[in-house]
Parts: structure tokens; sequence; C-alpha cells
């Protein structure tokens, strides 16, 4: 595995409409493997390799979004306040930090409460930037931050900020690096603002006009204490979606996938996710309908700064669909 690659692409700055930085370092990763690199017009990377011939138009779809924070208002005494850039839960942001666009940390805290008991709502929240007044504040209204938490690994876990979805454009790199032989027409979309409207890969699968899509991305796992009963664990192998809080796979491409693991000897999970959703489901609606599916890795504390996934899923998630792509 490219540790290199993963540490690099989950750090990258990139919160949701901010995708500039990410961007760039995806485009240097897979312009030698593909025919063709473009930018459409709001922000999404495509990716296209042209097929052997015979085959389908095949639209994969990563994001390269990231959950993140956007400052409101600065305080007289220079603290900031700020609104979520998608599912951000309180829970996970105090005593966390964030980094914003011009590098600026701040550390992210809790104001005191009569009922500290209960849980704090995110404008209970601030962001100490080591400003003393709204003037000194290196922090403007309007100012995107991503959180800040550095790649682990120990064993097989792997541990870091925004494996939500920097591990499915790890995944969709590779099956590009690794796919050489398809009759398929492979456009690769690595798309933006997933994480607020699945904005990005909803209008490049437009332009694409694809025969059938299929997203890669994280999903939750049934196996923490008192989880929701879910058949999904970790390291356990890549899961194939049956059904999320937005979409049902269609049936073609589930099996397909399914096929693919048989094929492979892969292990491979049936995926439920009772909230939630990805790309795919933006995808499967344009023009007169979609096919769609999704590929997803197994993930424990989504949308935290320790987001954790397995190697091996990884691993196995990237050959389940350099398999189901050669045929
Ligand atoms: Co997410
Ligand atoms: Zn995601």
């Amino acid at each position: 595995m490219n540790l290199d690659l993963l540490e690099k692409l989950t750090q990258t700055f990139g919160p949701s409409g901010y995708e500039d930085a990410i961007r760039d370092i995806i485009r240097e990763e897979v312009a030698p493997l593909v025919h063709e690199v473009r930018v459409d017009p709001l922000g999404s990377l495509v990716a296209y390799r042209k097929g052997t011939g015979g085959g389908q138009k095949i639209a994969l779809a990563a994001h390269m979004d990231e959950i993140g924070v956007m400052a409101t208002y600065v305080e007289e005494q220079g603290y900031v306040r700020f609104t979520s850039i998608g599912g951000v839960r309180p829970l996970n942001c105090v005593g966390n930090r964030v980094r914003f666009a011009n590098g600026v940390v701040g550390v992210v805290s809790v104001e005191r409460r009569d009922d500290a008991n209960s849980l704090p709502a995110l404008q209970h929240l601030y962001i100490d930037v080591g400003a003393t007044t709204r003037e000194d504040c290196p922090v403007a209204v309007g100012d995107p931050a991503q959180f800040i938490g550095p790649l682990l690994r120990q064993g097989n876990r792997l541990v870091s900020k925004t494996m939500d979805d920097r591990v499915g454009c790890y995944v969709l790199i590779e099956v590009l690096r690794q796919l050489k032989d398809t009759p398929h027409d492979i456009y690769a979309i690595f798309s933006t603002q997933e994480e607020i409207t699945l904005a990005g890969a909803r209008t490049s699968a437009f332009r694409v006009d694809p025969d059938m899509a299929i997203s890669i991305d994280v999903t939750g796992t049934g196996d923490t204490p008192k989880a929701h009963p879910m058949a999904v664990e970790l390291g356990k192998g890549p899961a194939i979606k049956v059904k999320d809080g937005g979409m049902i796979a269609h049936p073609l491409v589930r099996d397909k996938l399914v096929a693919a693991a048989k094929e492979a000897g892969l292990p491979y999970q049936m995926e439920i996710l009772l909230g939630g959703s990805t790309d795919a489901a933006a995808m499967q609606l344009v023009r007169a309908g979609v096919p769609s599916g999704c590929v997803s890795i197994p993930c424990r504390f989504i949308h935290s700064p320790s987001e954790m996934v397995d190697a091996a899923d990884v691993e196995y998630a990237i050959t389940l669909l350099v398999t189901a792509l050669r045929v």
C-alpha cells in the first residue's frame, strides 16, 4: 500500500467548495494514467480513459471534498464562531484543531453552559486562533477550515482525518493505475461538494452521460459498542451497496460487483446503510436515469478527525473494481 500517497490525499486542504489544492494533487497522479483530464465548471476533475472497444461508458466517482467548518462571526475578544460544512457533530469538535486555508490553526472549545451535561449545539462552540481582538484576528468571516488528524498506521488499521473520501480517491487512482485492458470507456470523476449537495458528481455525470455509474466511498460499520445492527465489519472486505439513505443500488451494478468479488476470490460484504448516501444517489438521477451502485470502504468514526479503515479492505476494493471493469 502506498502510504505516502494516502497521507498526501488525506491531509491536503479541501472542504466542500474549496477543492483546488486536493484537485492539483490528484491531477498530478492521474494525468499520466489516462487519455484526457478536464475540470468541469463546478470543479470536479474528470479523467477519461478510452477502452479497447465494444464496452460501455462507465463513470466512477470518488469525492475530493471534506467536511469542515466556516467562520461566521469574529467576537470582540478575537474568538471565531463558525458553522458546519457538511455533517459536523459538536461532540467531534471540542478539543480538536482546525486549519484554515492560510495555515492558521485554531482550537475548538465550548463556552461555559449552565447545563454542562447536555450535548452542546454548534452555536455554543468557538475557535481560539490566538487572537485577542477582532482586529488582530487572522480569520475573516467566510473563511473555511479543515479538521486536523494525521495519518497513523497501527497493524492493519489506518487512522486519519478525511478517509471520507480520500481513501475512495486513493482506490480510484489505483484502479486507473492497475486496470490495463478494459473494453469500457472509463470516466473517473473526482467530485466536489459531495458532503453538502452531491453537486459535483451530479453535474459531471450529466456531462459524461454514462451507461453505468459506481461511486467509491466509505460506509459505517456495526462492530462498535452499541452500534446499530449492521452486517458490515472492519477488515471483512469491501462492502457492495444494496441500499442506503438515498438510493437502492441498481441490481445490474450490484450483481456485477458481486460476480467480480466471487471471480477474484475476495472477501466482500453486503451493505445496507440506514442513513447517509453517496455520489451514486445523484448520478443515478441524471438524464433518463443511470444504473448506479457503490463500492464502500468500511470505516469507523466517520466525520471525526480519526476515521479508521482496514488496509486489507482498501486493497481488496481496488482488486474488486479492477476485476469488475475488465469485462
Ligand atoms: Co462524508
Ligand atoms: Zn463520503
